[in-house]
């Protein structure tokens, strides 16, 4: 597409680079970008004991993962949630392998440092062995996932061996398990009570043996979840359990105000950008409606001076 003959709309597709001038620059590719020292499986897990925090938030396409990677965030997740707050589904549960798949691409054009683990949606583990490796290979080879996270305590720990044995880092996941939704009744608080708190501390040892690299503690009471923390030898990332994991993870859309309904409690809004939008599209509306949009600004010129009657012999 070109807008005379010889500038194109665009930047070169192969760069990115402007050859319009009077074109705003687009978002550089990654290839473009200086490239800082990766976050990897390894890096996280050194973190443990050395008190700096492993910062994670969940992203699902290129300019959300390109923002958490500028702010310095080690971890991005694709997190299953993209099923809620990006689709529009009730429930995580209706996600599926190619989604999470095509997110993850998106996701690493953007990110130059942070670790991305890509969730393992419902059903993509829980038929057979064979069938678990094939799709966790599938995050991997074909999303560029470096590690994939799975939801479930010591019954999924032979799951976790298997993956890790296939050189797939995995993530646990225990405590409020949201792919088990239907089985648990709802989403529920785990470690309440002592019996319930050292089942989760035995799951949460289960995936370690296992080899898991991390595990993600949702929706536990902050002084279990930190004494969990305190019994593993990998770190731990809270979600709704506290101050005292080794790391943290909230869902992007959550944080940024753009999930679209009432947050869980454990959420905090840093801002409320579903407002800006609602703004920004208000005053579109207007200004078209206006006929202030688009302006003198906006078009182009011709390349020679266009008579009145340019159309009257067609
Ligand atoms: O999918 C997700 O966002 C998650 C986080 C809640 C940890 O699994």
């Amino acid at each position: 597409m070109s807008t005379s003959d010889d500038q194109p709309v665009y930047g070169s597709p192969e760069t990115g680079a402007p050859e319009n001038p009077d074109v705003p620059k687009p978002i550089p590719s990654a290839l473009e970008r200086p490239v800082p020292a990766k976050v990897t499986v390894p890096g996280i897990m050194a973190r443990k004991g050395t008190g700096r925090k492993v910062l994670c938030l969940t992203a699902y396409d290129y300019p959300t993962a390109r923002l958490v990677d500028e702010a310095g965030f080690d971890l991005i997740l694709v997190g299953d949630s993209m099923a809620n707050v990006v689709l529009g589904h009730a429930s995580t549960l209706k996600i599926s392998l190619d989604q999470i798949i095509s997110a993850t691409r998106a996701v690493k054009r953007a990110a130059d440092r942070p670790l991305v683990v890509a969730d393992m949606p419902f059903g993509t583990y829980h038929v057979s062995t064979q069938e678990t490796v094939v799709n966790a290979l599938r995050l991997v080879r074909e999303g560029g996932a470096q590690a994939v996270k799975i939801e479930g305590g010591a019954a999924r720990a032979y799951i976790v061996e298997t993956l890790v044995e296939a050189d797939i880092p995995v993530m646990g996941h225990v405590g409020l398990l949201p792919q088990a939704i239907n089985s648990a009744g709802g989403y529920r608080v785990q470690g309440k009570t002592v019996e319930s708190a050292r089942r989760l501390l035995e799951d949460a040892l289960a995936l370690e043996e296992a080899g898991a690299f991390a595990i993600v503690l949702e929706g536990v009471p902050a002084a279990v979840a930190a004494r969990i923390t305190a019994r593993l030898r990998i770190p731990t990332i809270g979600i709704g359990a506290g101050g005292g994991c080794d790391g943290q993870v909230l869902v992007f859309h959550d944080v940024v105000g753009l999930s679209l309904g009432p947050s869980p409690k454990f959420v905090k809004r840093y801002a409320e950008v579903a407002d800006v939008m609602r703004q920004a599209l208000a005053e579109l509306r207007e200004d078209i409606h206006a006929g202030q949009f688009p302006g003198e600004e906006h078009v182009y010129p011709a390349k020679e001076d266009i008579p009145s009657d340019w159309d009257a012999e067609l």
